[in-house]
């Protein structure tokens, strides 16, 4: 099937790989490797969608390290939260009849606190399951491994991720496969990975093999002993399988103490979004746990914005298998997005600093006509800065000037999608269109173009954030985005196509939704091979 024939009407910017993968449609599969044995592999883990089955909306891959702890990259988790997770362990066969038995809910996420885009590095993160399992963990490499290697050193890694090395086609299998492949010398990485530390590159010069969407924050191993260790995690690459492209892999081994202080049983929420705040004063309360096996004593607690402050604390000392709590109050004064950063010190040496932040976006009741414009049912509809307006019916931005932006929150929205036909006409690559699921990036476009658009909605009641953001001179196009033909529906998002040409849908969406998301998203990645 030829999907660019269908896909003719949008071209869209680039995007920086979290952001696409919020969007998590265009997961794709290890190139040119063989089905794994059931058993080869029993440290694996998938990374699958809440409420949505284990095939269709596996999206990452990962590994699990024991106890109540797997390890997958940065930009896999960065624009979730726990609650939109699961983790299946120890299935190869993502549509095996155990596969629901062996599916776990995700308590916290830490994301390394300098990641910022796969193409810098850090893109590591622990997630912390909501109960202790005992699966077969993984051996890490330690700090000095990856050094003691010799180029050309042979490595396997492993996942669900596409098969397909088109980056306008995509196949996916319900099976894991691995596929063998050389470390090569640091100064064959892309761009700055050349003269770090914190990631390797894997590959032949001839291309064909390789790891690829989908498969990123799985295990990249290497034999020891009668074993394995893991010494990278899939991370990014200038598209899939490329003759003088090689896969990024961040380096284990580098973050051995970052891993071990994220581990060590201290459970706290680095990021949250606690949803729409009228302008107001509010409390928030942020809870720790030691699930250490030692007293910590906190000290030092502090907020980064001048307009909060902490109201209460009692985790001064902190038990072992206690909780505490500490109480902030923050005054929302703008119609925008905002933050509120604490930081704490403790004397555990694996873990001296803790650092936890809330976002909102402060809102006001949009107007009567924004209203009446968008009859999704239960919804409620807000305006921040620069409300959008009622162009005959389109949701249509304001006129903005450089470095404005106008948002449109809509809230109550039911597990399902919500679709709508899209028109963005911007300055490509400057000015862009946001939407933001619960607070985070789902998907971010730039340029000219248009389309059916359909965004997933993962939870019982959704907030969907609409934002277009104008960078600080020049504009081109109509300078604006307009939505159309707003509709709601209920079940699951999308099918992702398998490697028969069948679709496995299991929900309402059909094909040609998936189609059209799929268009737009590949228009997205053709331009930006970066994955
Ligand atoms: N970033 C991709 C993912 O999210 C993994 C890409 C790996 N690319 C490569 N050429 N090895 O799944």
């Amino acid at each position: 099937m030829n999907f660019k024939r269908i896909c003719s009407f949008l071209l869209l910017a680039p995007l920086s790989l979290s952001q696409v993968y919020a969007s998590e449609n265009m997961d794709q599969k290890i190139i040119n490797g063989s089905k794994s044995n059931s058993d080869s592999w029993p440290f694996m883990v998938a990374l699958v969608s809440k409420n949505r089955d284990a095939y269709n909306g596996q999206f990452c891959g990962a590994s699990f390290l024991g106890g109540r702890y797997i390890l997958t990259a940065a930009h896999c988790v960065s624009q979730k939260s726990a609650q939109d997770l699961d983790a299946v362990i120890g299935i190869s066969d993502l549509s095996h009849a155990d596969v629901e038995q062996q599916r776990y809910g995700v308590k916290e996420i830490y994301v390394h606190e300098n990641y910022i885009d796969v193409s810098d590095g850090n893109d590591i993160a622990i997630v912390e399951l909501d109960r202790e399992l005992s699966y077969t963990s993984v051996n890490l490499a330690d700090a000095n491994l990856r050094h003691n290697l010799s180029d050309g050193e042979m490595l396997t890694v492993m996942g669900w991720g596409d098969q397909d090395p088109d980056p306008d086609a995509s196949r996916f299998r319900s099976a894991l496969y691995q596929v063998d492949i050389p470390l090569v010398k640091q100064s064959l990485c892309p761009g700055s990975v050349a003269s770090t530390d914190n990631a390797f590159c894997a590959g032949f010069v001839s291309g064909g093999y390789d790891s690829c969407q989908g498969d990123s924050g799985g295990p990249i191993v290497v034999a020891s002993g009668n074993g394995y260790e893991q010494l990278g995690i899939v991370s990014w690459g200038y598209g899939c399988a490329e003759a003088g492209n090689y896969g990024v892999y961040a380096n284990v081994g580098y973050y051995s103490d970052w891993i071990s202080a994220k581990t060590q049983g201290f459970s706290y929420r680095q990021s949250e979004f606690t949803g729409i705040k009228s302008l107001s004063r509010y409390t928030h309360t942020f809870n720790i746990e030691n699930n250490t096996d030692q007293v910590i004593r906190t000290f030092s607690a502090a907020l980064q914005e001048d307009s909060a402050s902490i109201v209460a604390n009692n985790c001064s000392v902190l038990a072992v298998n206690a909780s505490c709590a500490i109480t902030v109050s923050y005054n929302v004064t703008e119609l925008d997005f905002g933050k509120v950063s604490l930081s704490m010190l403790t004397d555990h040496a694996q873990t001296p600093r803790v650092d936890m932040t809330l976002s909102y976006i402060g809102v006001e009741a949009a107007s009567n006509s924004m209203r009446n414009t968008i009859t999704v049912s239960n919804s409620g509809v807000y305006s921040s800065t620069n409300s959008w307006v009622n162009n005959s019916g389109a949701i249509t931005t304001p006129v903005l000037s450089n470095s404005e932006f106008s948002q449109l929150a809509i809230t109550g929205l039911a597990a399902g999608s919500l679709s709508f036909d899209l028109d963005v006409s911007t300055e490509k690559n400057y000015d862009y269109f946001t939407i933001y699921v619960n607070g985070y990036v789902y998907d971010r476009l730039s340029g000219i173009g248009s389309g059916k658009y359909k965004v997933g909605l993962p939870r019982d009641t959704n907030t969907v954030i609409f934002e277009y953001k104008k960078d600080s001179g020049v504009s081109s196009g109509q300078d604006r985005v307009k939505i159309m033909d707003l509709i709601h529906s209920d079940g699951e998002e999308s099918a992702r196509p398998d490697g028969h040409g069948t679709e496995k849908s299991s929900g309402s969406g059909g094909s040609m939704n998936w189609l059209t998301l799929f268009c737009l998203s590949i228009l997205v990645l053709a331009r930006k091979r970066l994955v």
